[in-house]
């Protein structure tokens, strides 16, 4: 499975360690993020990672800011994407089985390497249940197609 990744300057290290991690796991890494300490701008990361993950290139994505709130409500803005901030596991396991979240992102100042990679584990390794949940997804959608005056 192809993953990219985006993050900021805050965030360079554990982007790192987690790409590590995954492709230790198999996983084939795509990194649009950025690779220096330079203070930069997370919108430019998220908007980067939600463009590869639309275009086919990949099927999940993973963003990571300071807190993982920025570059999530940057990534958001996007139609199709549905990204979620998660602090632990049982909400990255969640927002895959129930909710379809196509981005996981976390904080780099928020959580640990440890932490972060259980958080990834349980957003990867869950599956979308359907059923219930897609009417649901699909009200998300009309508002996204409101929104946009569609
Ligand atoms: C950068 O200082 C910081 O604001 C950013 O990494 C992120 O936490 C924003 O949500």
């Amino acid at each position: 499975m192809k993953i990219v990744i985006g993050n900021d300057h805050v965030a360079v290290g554990l982007k790192n360690s987690i790409t590590a991690y995954l492709e230790n796991k198999g996983y084939e890494v795509i990194n649009v993020g950025t690779d220096s300490e330079e203070r930069t701008d997370y919108p430019i990361y998220a908007k980067a990672a939600a463009r590869r993950l639309l275009g086919g290139e990949c099927e999940l994505g993973i963003l990571i800011c300071g807190t993982g709130v920025g570059i999530s409500l940057a990534a958001n803005k996007i139609p199709g994407i549905r990204a979620v901030v998660c602090s632990e596991p049982y909400s990255a396991r969640l927002a895959r089985e129930h909710n379809n979240a196509n981005m996981l992102a976390f904080g780099a100042r928020v959580v640990g390497t440890g932490e972060a990679e259980m958080i990834v584990e349980a957003f990867l390794s869950a599956k979308y249940e359907g059923g219930r949940h897609q009417r649901r997804l699909d009200m998300i959608s009309e508002i996204e197609r409101e929104a946009a005056g569609k």
